[in-house]
């Protein structure tokens, strides 16, 4: 028989007991980062210093004029765009970007408000990272 060492069991218990909540919790239950990080982190970081992914950086998105981080290659109705972004203005374009833009080379879109609700939600309580 193999000799039991005590701190490895240790160790499993606790990688366990900190993954299992996320595996029991349904997606609806998921935190606010998380489903941020699901459905716009591919293409958008929250940090203006990090390497550039397909969208602009998001931090503080509430309240900066639509369009306007300078250097960012934007669709030309983006760049022209004369509103801030605000948790009304988000949410219509989360819903449906070309219905605002109808150039936006953003594609995604999400028809749950609840999910829109959720990413607005964790946008305004400006995250860094
Ligand atoms: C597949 C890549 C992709 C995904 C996923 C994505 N975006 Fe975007 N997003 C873009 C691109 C590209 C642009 C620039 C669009 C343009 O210039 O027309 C953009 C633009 C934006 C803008 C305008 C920013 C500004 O500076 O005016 C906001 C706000 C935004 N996205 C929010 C989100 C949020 C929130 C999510 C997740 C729910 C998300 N995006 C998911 C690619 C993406």
């Amino acid at each position: 028989m193999k000799k039991r060492n005590p701190q490895k069991n240790t160790m499993i218990t606790l990688i366990i007991l900190s993954v299992t909540p996320f595996m029991l919790c349904p997606y609806g239950f998921a935190g606010d980062r998380e489903v941020y990080l699901k459905n716009c982190g591919v293409c958008h970081t929250l940090s203006p210093s990090a390497a550039r992914r397909q969208g602009p950086p998001l931090n503080q998105i509430i309240g900066r004029k639509a369009g306007s981080i300078k250097d960012f290659p934007y669709s030309d109705g983006l760049r022209s765009a004369d509103w801030q972004w605000s948790a009304k203005t988000l949410d219509r374009w989360l819903e449906n970007p070309q219905g605002m833009v109808p150039d936006s080379y953003m594609m995604y879109s999400e028809k749950d408000a609840k999910i829109r609700q959720q990413i607005i939600k964790f946008l305004s309580s400006n995250p860094s990272s």
